[in-house]
């Protein structure tokens, strides 16, 4: 299967990390390796670029680019990006990186893939996970089929947004009695039983979006994951060195948000604590005071890129 997917706001994350020959890099979500091959290039061959990916598809396809493109200075790591530490441990590279990218969600390429089932658009194994290959009995199903009602409404609200969560979750429950759900259609075509006539006909949205979001952000633990890793990124990182993070919803990016604030505070005990007792140190200094958002450009030649948020953090000079 061909790899398909343009790198999101390529110029911006370049610009924003500003490499030059040799240095070293972690890109957290390898994908389509556009931002990969770009770093690859522009840190040369005393350079070094480490790059994850939950996936096999993108490893593989990775593969086939490195040895195309001849680059020499690639690693790649098969595993989820909150194993950053772990991950590096196993090579030579253990810190002092000029920088740490992050281009979350999915990439086009897995929303098509047959053999799992992210899109709503085809009929395939219900398989929302990043490193997935549409088992039965993966994550997804685990989560449509076992959870409890009101834990399936929280899921589908918290992480969909989707204002009929609740008819949902229901409908969900009551058809899986019958029979185990395990394709994307059969999911389908409960959301179009539980869902409104006039909402289905009349929403801009397709009327799965806000459930499949919320699912597939469910099956992988996404925001568990991106809080766990931007510590680590940040402890990788050497003095000045830049922490970019796309981010595709407001979930991802409060979180992102919140830990630059947090690191960019001398101290961070409760406003009801006079004295402070935490010790904690500013580690951060914020660049974007506001995410970067896609040009109009990229937005209508890439419409994914719409909802693209970026933000710059650099790890703070070492004080004198
Ligand atoms: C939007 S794509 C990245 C595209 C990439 N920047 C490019 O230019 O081609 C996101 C990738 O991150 C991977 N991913 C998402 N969450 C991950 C995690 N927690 N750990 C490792 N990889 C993850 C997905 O499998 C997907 O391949």
């Amino acid at each position: 299967m061909e790899y398909k997917h343009i790198p999101v706001m390529l110029k911006e994350v370049m610009d924003a990390i500003n490499l030059k020959s040799g240095d070293r890099v972690i890109d957290c979500t390898l994908g389509g390796a556009g931002y990969t091959s770009v770093i690859s290039k522009l840190v040369g061959d005393t350079g070094k670029v480490i790059s994850f990916d939950l996936d096999n598809l993108a490893i593989e396809n990775a593969k086939k680019i490195i040895k195309e493109k001849k680059l020499t200075n690639i690693t790649l790591i098969n595993d989820g990006f909150d194993n950053l530490k772990l991950g590096l441990s196993n090579i030579k590279e253990k810190s002092e990186f000029d920088a740490v990218v992050m281009d979350l969600g999915l990439s086009s390429a897995q929303l098509v893939d047959e053999r799992r089932g992210f899109s709503f658009q085809k009929d395939t194994v219900l398989d929302m996970t990043f490193g997935g290959d549409g088992e039965d009995g993966n994550a997804t199903q685990e989560i449509v089929n076992y959870t409890g009602e009101r834990e399936l409404e929280k899921i589908i609200s918290q992480y969909g947004g989707e204002k009929f969560a609740r008819r949902i979750a229901a409908g969900i429950v009551k058809a899986r009695k019958i029979a185990e759900i395990k394709r994307t259609g059969e999911l389908i075509n409960i959301l179009e039983d539980c869902i409104p006539k006039s909402y289905v006909n009349s929403s801009k949205i397709h009327f799965a979006t806000r459930t499949f979001q919320a699912l597939r952000i469910a099956s992988n633990d996404e925001l568990t994951r991106l809080q766990k890793v931007l510590p680590q990124a940040l402890e990788v990182l050497k003095p000045g060195g830049r922490l970019v993070v796309v981010s595709f919803h407001s979930l991802e990016d409060r979180i992102v948000k919140q830990f630059f604030k947090e690191e960019n505070r001398d101290c961070i005990c409760p406003p009801e604590i006079p004295v402070c007792r935490c010790e904690h140190e500013s580690k951060i200094k914020i660049i974007t005071k506001k995410p970067i958002a896609a040009s109009t450009s990229e937005i209508k030649n890439n419409p994914r890129s719409r909802s693209a948020k970026l933000r710059i953090g650099e790890k703070n000079r070492n004080k004198k």
